[in-house]
């Protein structure tokens, strides 16, 4: 019996702790997923507020002796101080306010969390000898791309955001670069494009199609449709990010993708037809201010300098995506009940379930 103790607490001694925050969200929940699946020797913090897209069903079946959750505001700066454990291997900055649309209606949440919250961390990493900090970062902070050209985000594109939400994700981005010039942190931020993937909160464009059309409602594209975006499934994201933990260069930036652009109304019929659903689902809306034309991103660095490549393919993907919606729907249903009832009717000037 004592020798199984010892044994015992050897392992949790030798088990490394990561710090991740917005573990209760689609992309943190995603890759929380993936480093319990894939690595034996880590365990994790997952700190996360539950605003309105945090949800605690999105953490159901993970192995709770190497998963614990705090529910706490990365804008708090004692419960964070108090969470984060002396000497933690990683923080994983996943939390954020992260709908564009949301932004344009009210800004001043986006800078508490992605600014404020961003600094407080960084804050916490030094007081607490945190080794690295990811911040999770994205594509949205370089701008919009003209259409039909050649042109990419590379890591020396410029900063230069456009919507109030890439707006703060830019200014987190350069408040992490000035604790790495000015303390020396040891700082990795990733730049991904648009994710896609199973506990996508029904907001953004691919979810909110698919419940919509499930439910046989209207599909809103905003403007002509023709918006690109450069899709990645969630689960290639977050193994890029863990090897950007691993392989990273201190100060770097990584962009990720998967070299999948889209246009938007391309996404919108595959998703109508996977269903089934015709494509007289698709009801044209006033489109969104400021609303960048195009994403793509140059993934040759994360490519050559950590190897990593996109595992899924656009059409598995999708496939995945909309099985998993399709088998969840009491997930979607519990949202679509809520708060976001209010949401929906104040920006699409239409009911949760008009037909
Ligand atoms: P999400 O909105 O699904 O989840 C955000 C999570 O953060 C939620 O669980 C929420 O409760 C939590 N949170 C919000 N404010 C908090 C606070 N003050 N303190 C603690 N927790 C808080 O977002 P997501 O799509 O999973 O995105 C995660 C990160 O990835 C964000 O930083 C986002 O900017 C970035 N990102 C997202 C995409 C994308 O396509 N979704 C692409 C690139 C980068
Ligand atoms: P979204 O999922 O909000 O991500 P982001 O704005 O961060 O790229 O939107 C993806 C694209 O889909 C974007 O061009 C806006 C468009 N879109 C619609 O056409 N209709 C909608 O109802 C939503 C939410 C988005």
């Amino acid at each position: 019996m004592k020798k199984q103790l010892s044994t015992i607490n050897y392992q949790l001694s030798t088990m490394r702790t990561i710090f991740v925050t917005g573990g209760a969200g689609f992309i943190g929940s995603a890759f929380i997923r993936l480093i319990l699946e894939e690595t034996s020797d880590f365990k994790i913090i997952n700190f996360d507020a539950l605003t309105y897209a945090g949800n605690l069903e999105n953490l159901n079946g993970l192995d709770e002796t190497r998963h614990k959750f705090i529910k706490g505001d990365i804008c708090d700066k004692e419960a964070v101080l108090q969470s984060l454990p002396e000497n933690s291997e990683a923080i994983f900055n996943f939390a954020a306010e992260s709908h564009v649309d949301r932004s344009i209606a009210s800004a001043s949440e986006f800078v508490l969390t992605n600014v404020l919250g961003t600094q407080i961390l960084l804050d916490a990493a030094r007081a607490k000898n945190i080794r690295r900090f990811v911040q999770i970062s994205t594509d949205e902070t370089q701008g919009s791309l003209p259409e039909d050209s050649n042109s990419y985000f590379t890591e020396n594109s410029p900063i230069q955001p456009n919507s109030p939400y890439a707006a703060s994700k830019a200014a987190a981005e350069h408040f992490v670069r000035a604790a790495h010039e000015t303390f020396d942190v040891d700082t990795i931020t990733t730049r991904c494009g648009n994710n896609y993937g199973q506990r996508q909160f029904p907001e953004k464009l691919i979810p909110l199609m698919i419940a919509n059309a499930m439910n046989d409602e209207p599909v809103p594209v905003y403007g002509d449709g023709r918006n690109v975006r450069d899709w990645i499934f969630v689960e290639d994201h977050a193994r890029a990010i863990w090897l950007a933990y691993l392989k990273g260069k201190a100060g770097s930036s990584y962009n990720i993708g998967a070299r999948n652009e889209r246009q938007n109304i391309e996404v919108v019929k595959s998703i109508l037809d996977a269903l089934g659903k015709p494509h007289s689902l698709i009801k044209f809306v006033t489109d969104r201010l400021g609303h960048d034309r195009r994403y793509a991103i140059d993934a040759r660095k994360v490519e050559t300098e950590l190897g990593w490549k996109p595992i899924t393919t656009w059409e598995d993907g999708l496939q995945k995506t909309i099985r998993w919606y399709r088998e969840n729907q009491d997930w979607v249903n519990q949202i679509r009940s809520g708060a976001y009832r209010d949401y929906y009717k104040n920006h699409y000037g239409m009911e949760v379930g008009a037909k």
